[in-house]
C-alpha cells in the first residue's frame, strides 16, 4: 500500500496459475445428490470457489517453492530439521520442538499422554479433531468460551477470549483431574474469533497458580497477534515477532497445525518445555510418526515451512489478510446477511440459525445453506454446527451452541473478484433462504460424523 492510497492490495503478484473448471447447475445438483449432500464427498473439480478449508490449501510463495529444492531426506540429523527447528523455537521458544505431519498427530500424542478418563481439559472452544482426540481417552473436553463469544451479533474485539471464572472455579474444585488448559488461537469454531494478549496472561497465572500446564492451540497464531496489534490497547507499536514471542512465553507448550498460518500444504508440531512429558511424547511420534528430526514430514516440507513461517508474520501480508477477509463479511452484513461479527480472521461465518430459522437444529439448518451455496454458484463451504458438534459422547444428539457456515478463505489463493462472485452467491441464496428445505442424516459414523455422513433432504 503507498502511503498516499487507502485501497489494501494483494501484496504479491501471479506467478504461476491453476485453472479453475465452470460448472453448470444442473451438474452441480447432481454432484451433490451423489455425494449424499456433504460437501466433504465432493470431487474437488466440481467445486469453482472452494472456501471448505484454509487448512493445506494457500499459495506457497516462489520463495518456499525454491527452499523445496533446498529439502534434504537424510533420516536423522537433516539440516532441513534444523532450519526448522530454528524458525519454530524464533517465533515460540520451547525447549522441545516434535514435528508431525499435522496438527491432529501433535494432538493425538500428548493427549495419549495427558488424557484419560476422569481428566478434564478446557480450552476457550475445543476444534472438533481437539476434541475428538480429547474424547477418545476418556476424558472430558470442556469448552469455557466467554458469554459474548456464543453470541454472533454481539460485538466485542476478543470474542475468543476465556471465561476466566469458570476456568478458576474448575481448577479450584478439579485441578487434580485437569492435566492441561488450552487456548485456540484464534478461535477456529467460535468463528475465528482472536484472544487478547491480555486474556492469555490472565489465563496463564491462574493455570500456574494451580500448577496446571497452559498450552497453545496456535494454528492462526499470527492472525491473532495482528489482531492484537489492531485491537489491544499499547499493542500497535509492537512488531508481530515480538508479540508472537510473548505468547509463546506465557505457555507451557503447544500443539499447532502448520497447514493455517505458516503456509504448509501439510505439517504440524508439539512443541512445550517440560522433559520428561517431551521423552514420553516423542517416544510415541516414533511409533506412529517418524524419527524425531523429521515426524512425519519429508525434509523438503521442514524448509517450506521453515520460510513460510518468516512470510506469515509480515506486516503487509497480515493487513491485507484481515483486510481482505472482513471485506467480504462486510459486503455480507451490509447486504443484510447475518454473519458472526466481527468479522474473523480466515473466514466468514454465516448464522444458518439467524437465516434459516424457519429449520430446527435437528433440521440442520448450516448443512442446508452449505449445499445451497454450492448447488447454487460451485461456492464450497463448511458446517460448524450440529451436523459438527451434536453428537455427544453418551449418544445423545443435542442441538451445538451455533448454527454457523463457515467461509474459510485459504491464504493467498483466490482474487478480489473471485471474492465479489463469492458475495453474490451468497446474497442470492440469503434471498431465498426461508424456502430451503431441511436435512436428515441417514448415515452417521460413529465419530467425527460431518466428515462422512449422509444426507437427503426433508420435504
Ligand atoms: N486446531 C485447530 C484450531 C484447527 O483449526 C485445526 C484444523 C486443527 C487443530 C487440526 O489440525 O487439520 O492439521 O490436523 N482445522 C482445519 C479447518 C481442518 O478446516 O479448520 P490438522
Amino acid at each position: 500500500m503507498s502511503d498516499d492510497f487507502h485501497t489494501i492490495i494483494e501484496p504479491f503478484r501471479i506467478h504461476s496459475v491453476e485453472p479453475l473448471r465452470m460448472t453448470t447447475k444442473e451438474q452441480r445438483e447432481s454432484a451433490i445428490q451423489a455425494a449424499g449432500y456433504n460437501l466433504f464427498n465432493l470431487h474437488a473439480q466440481d467445486v469453482l470457489i472452494d472456501l471448505l478449508t484454509d487448512s493445506g490449501t494457500g499459495a506457497m510463495s516462489r520463495d518456499q517453492w525454491a527452499a523445496i529444492q533446498h529439502g534434504d531426506e537424510s533420516y536423522a540429523g537433516s539440516p532441513s530439521w534444523f532450519r526448522f527447528e530454528a524458525a519454530v523455537k524464533e517465533l515460540f521458544p520451547f525447549r522441545h520442538v516434535i514435528p508431525t505431519h499435522q496438527g491432529r498427530a501433535a494432538e493425538k500424542i500428548l493427549f495419549s499422554v495427558l488424557g484419560g478418563p476422569g481428566k478434564v481439559v478446557a480450552n476457550n472452544t475445543h476444534f472438533d479433531t481437539t476434541r475428538a482426540n480429547v474424547e477418545a481417552t476418556g476424558a472430558e473436553a470442556r469448552d469455557l468460551l466467554i458469554a459474548e463469544g456464543h453470541d454472533p451479533a454481539v460485538l466485542h474485539p476478543f470474542k475468543g477470549n476465556m471465561d476466566l471464572e469458570s476456568l478458576e472455579e474448575l481448577l479450584s474444585e478439579r485441578r487434580a483431574d485437569v492435566p492441561v488448559v488450552f487456548l485456540t488461537i484464534t478461535n477456529n469454531s467460535g468463528g475465528g474469533q482472536p484472544v487478547s494478549l491480555a486474556n492469555m496472561r490472565a489465563v496463564s497465572e491462574i493455570c500456574h497458580r494451580y500448577g496446571v500446564p497452559f498450552f497453545l492451540d496456535a494454528c492462526r497464531f499470527a492472525e491473532n497477534a495482528w489482531f492484537i496489534h489492531e485491537r489491544e490497547a499499547g499493542q500497535s507499536a509492537r512488531e508481530i515477532p515480538d508479540i508472537v514471542r510473548e505468547m509463546a512465553s506465557l505457555a507451557d507448550g503447544m500443539t499447532m497445525s502448520a497447514k493455517k498460518d505458516p503456509f504448509g500444504n501439510i505439517g504440524g508440531w508439539l512443541a512445550l518445555n517440560d522433559d520428561a512429558l517431551a521423552e514420553q511424547c516423542r517416544n510415541l511420534l516414533i511409533l506412529t510418526e517418524g524419527f524425531p528430526t523429521y515426524g512425519g514430514l519429508a525434509g523438503r516440507d521442514l524448509e517450506a515451512l521453515a520460510q513460510g513461517l518468516s512470510e506469515a508474520v509480515h506486516p503487509d501480508y497480515l493487513r491485507y489478510r484481515i483486510r481482505s477477509t472482513a471485506y467480504v463479511g462486510e459486503a455480507l452484513d451490509r447486504a443484510g446477511v447475518p454473519v458472526v461479527k466481527p468479522i474473523g480472521g480466515h473466514a466468514v461465518y454465516l448464522d444458518a440459525r439467524a437465516l434459516l430459522s424457519h429449520l430446527p437444529a435437528l433440521a440442520y439448518p448450516g448443512q442446508s445453506l452449505a449445499v445451497a451455496l454450492y448447488q447454487a454458484g460451485g461456492v464450497r463451504s463448511v458446517e460448524i454446527g450440529t451436523v459438527m458438534f451434536g453428537r455427544q459422547p453418551d449418544g445423545r444428539e443435542v442441538p451445538a451452541a451455533m448454527e454457523l457456515v463457515r467461509l474459510a478463505i485459504p491464504r493467498r489463493t483466490y482474487t478480489q473478484s473471485h471474492m465479489d462472485y463469492v458475495i453474490e452467491v451468497v446474497t442470492d441464496v440469503a434471498s431465498r433462504a426461508s424456502s430451503l428445505p431441511g436435512y436428515a442424516m441417514v448415515y452417521e459414523p460413529p465419530a467425527l460424523r460431518h466428515f462422512t455422513a449422509r444426507f437427503e433432504p426433508v420435504a
